[in-house]
């Protein structure tokens, strides 16, 4: 299975630590939805369901549809099919996102959040050919490469320089333990595609955007280590800080709270931008990657 980051291990604390982001992001996620996909639609598919937060959210809001549950983590599907029962009509499957070979569909609304950013540009193909002729797809994206307008406080919110901490730490660690911290996680992060690119990409397989909403949200940690163990375990940095020495962990938090000490705060600050898009059943231009 071709996998860029494992939540296997993440998957005992990324709810727990998460919960207010991850419920706030499937909330939006379904007023999208409820908006420009009819009530009646019969299959619906959450791509990178995770622990099923927004699985959870689509049952409740179209109790009448058969709902497909697929994640690539054994543990995360564990922990999202611990909590269903026979009523919630949901059917979980171990699947790669990007081929979907053990849950093809049809669909009539397909929904991601905070799943794209892990999967090939190639993922395009898969959801249309999964896709009913016009269909639906929801997607929740970190906004990479979107300008959008930060409050005055931006600046000061330990969380958002939560790399820099990790920039100011690795080096001593990095030299100890012979293993690069820094360069893999920026790595990763290059990786990734801005939302203008899946745009684009969709757009060119004839799947076009109804609804785009680029939405800011600060969110408060109790403790810099909270902060720091929250992030982790929502996968910020893949795997790239996983299994370090608990020192390491240790002086990160202290520089986020020398942060605390300065500027008072341990916030967050959270740009998503939320998609819907619709597959009119024709495509245009070339499908090259992007
Ligand atoms: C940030 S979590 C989002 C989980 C959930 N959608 C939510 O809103 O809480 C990303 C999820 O994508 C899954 N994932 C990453 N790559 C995948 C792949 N190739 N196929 C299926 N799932 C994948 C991970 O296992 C993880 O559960």
């Amino acid at each position: 299975m071709m996998r860029t980051v494992d939540y296997d291990s993440l998957a005992n604390r990324y709810e727990a630590m998460n919960s207010p982001l991850y419920r706030y992001l499937a909330e939006e996620t379904v007023r999208s939805v409820r908006r420009r996909v009819p009530a009646g639609i019969a299959d619906i598919l959450d791509l990178c369901c995770g622990t099923g937060i927004l699985t959870f959210a689509l049952a409740r809001e179209y109790p009448n549809s058969a709902i497909v549950a697929v994640d690539a983590s054994k543990n995360m599907l564990d922990a999202a099919s611990s909590k269903a029962t026979p009523a919630d009509r949901i059917r979980f499957v171990r699947d790669d996102a990007n081929t979907l070979a053990a849950a093809a569909g049809p669909y009539d609304l397909i929904a991601c959040n905070y799943g794209l950013q892990w999967l090939s540009p190639s993922v395009v193909d898969t959801l249309r050919a999964r896709l009913r002729e016009g269909g639906y797809i929801a997607a929740a994206l970190p906004s990479h490469g979107e300008p959008h307008r930060s409050d005055a406080g931006a600046a000061t919110r330990a969380g958002n320089k939560l790399l820099d901490c990790v920039c100011r730490v690795a080096p001593a660690y990095e030299a100890e333990l012979e293993r690069g911290i820094v360069k893999p996680v920026i790595d990763l992060w290059r990786r990734f595609r801005t939302v203008k690119q899946w745009i684009e990409r969709f757009e060119q397989h004839g799947i076009h955007v109804v609804e785009q909403r680029t939405l800011t949200r600060v969110f408060s940690y109790a403790s810099p280590e909270e902060l720091l163990h929250s992030a982790i375990s929502r996968g910020v940095f893949g795997n790239c800080l996983d299994g370090l020495p608990d020192d390491f962990y240790r002086d990160v938090a202290e520089e986020l709270a020398a942060l605390y000490r300065k500027y008072g705060n341990l916030e967050e600050e959270n740009v998503s931008t939320f998609l819907v898009l619709r597959y009119s059943g024709t495509t245009c231009g070339d499908e090259s990657d992007v």
